[in-house]
């Protein structure tokens, strides 16, 4: 098996180290613009092999498409970051330039690949890249519920005094700071809702904190966080890879499901070898359905700008 990681900076070069520590690929390609930045990362990453003892061979290219061929799944991490004070949206016209063009070098080498979207706006660069590439849409998966999640559990986590891996929650939506839903009634501790141990005003605040984790770290760090983007792009490639059918949330084509279609939105969905596989519906109230409708609404006039571009 082979993965291509695109974009050396914080988050490909950790989603990489990643998915070398899970041991499920022979052949790990990381590339990036910047001459030398993913041959030194790769082999730094080389270097931690004796040591974590995996066998995954990581090279590193400098724009050289020709060393990705034949990749089962491609991540996309390419693109500016937020700085501070900055939302994902604002990214939209220098990241839907780059994602275009990555996606049209990786599939000249990679046609059967997997995409997995990382790049901001996440949702809309998904969108792009579905459009633009014209892959069957299971193919095309974007990251952003998956972390926005695993955030939601740990701000679960914090207030409950438990393992963030005891906890089952999910985010649907948007992955942006006013378009993700922490969907907290649905939310369990190893099959106890959550919410019977949490005053309203408590969920009202964890639900809060999640929705601006991205930003929160931003502020802290001075441009967007990598640690748990990273994390999540290498477990959507493992759960591909080894076909392990994992239940995540990720931003995928709708075809009226969730009421939605001509759009990329995340919901929750199997991850196995042939990208998503599923999408499992919920059973919404008004509230959070309106919530969707709403959050669909904000997606899909950041898609119309991309007809401006
Ligand atoms: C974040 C960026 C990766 O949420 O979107 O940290």
């Amino acid at each position: 098996m082979k993965v291509t990681v695109v974009g050396a900076g914080a988050v490909g070069a950790t989603c990489a180290d990643n998915i070398a520590r899970s041991a499920v690929c022979q052949e790990l390609v990381l590339l990036d613009i910047k001459e030398g930045l993913a041959e030194g990362k790769a082999q730094d990453m080389m270097q931690t092999a004796a040591l974590l003892g995996f066998d995954t061979r990581i090279t590193g290219s400098t724009n050289d498409y020709s060393k990705t061929a034949g990749s089962d799944v491609v991540v996309i991490t390419s693109g500016i970051p937020r700085k501070p004070g900055m939302t994902r949206e604002e990214l939209i016209g220098t990241n839907a330039g780059i994602v275009k063009g990555v996606c049209e070098n990786l599939l000249k080498h990679s046609p059967d690949a997997i995409v997995i979207v990382i790049s901001n706006p996440m949702d809309t660069m998904t969108y792009l890249a579905l459009q633009s590439t014209g892959l069957p849409k299971h193919r095309i998966i974007g990251m952003g519920g998956t972390l926005d999640s695993s955030r939601f559990k740990y701000q679960l986590s914090l207030r409950l005094g438990c393992s963030p891996a005891d906890l089952n929650a999910v985010v649907i939506g948007g992955h942006g700071d006013t378009t993700m839903i922490p969907l907290i009634r649905f939310a369990t501790w190893n099959s106890i809702p959550v919410t019977s141990f949490l005053s309203a005003e408590q969920q009202q605040q964890i639900v809060a904190d999640t929705m601006v984790g991205g930003a929160t770290l931003t502020k802290l760090i001075g441009t967007s966080a990598w640690y748990a983007p990273g994390a999540a792009g290498a477990a959507l490639v493992a759960s591909i890879l080894r076909d392990e059918k994992k239940l995540f949330t990720c931003c995928v084509s709708l075809d009226g499901e969730y009421g939605q279609k001509d759009i990329c939105l995340g919901v929750p969905v199997t991850i196995g070898r042939n990208g998503w596989e599923r999408i499992l519906p919920m059973d919404l109230n008004e509230e959070e359905k309106a919530l969707f409708a709403k959050s669909a609404e904000a997606v899909r006039s950041m898609n119309d700008v991309l007809k401006t571009l």
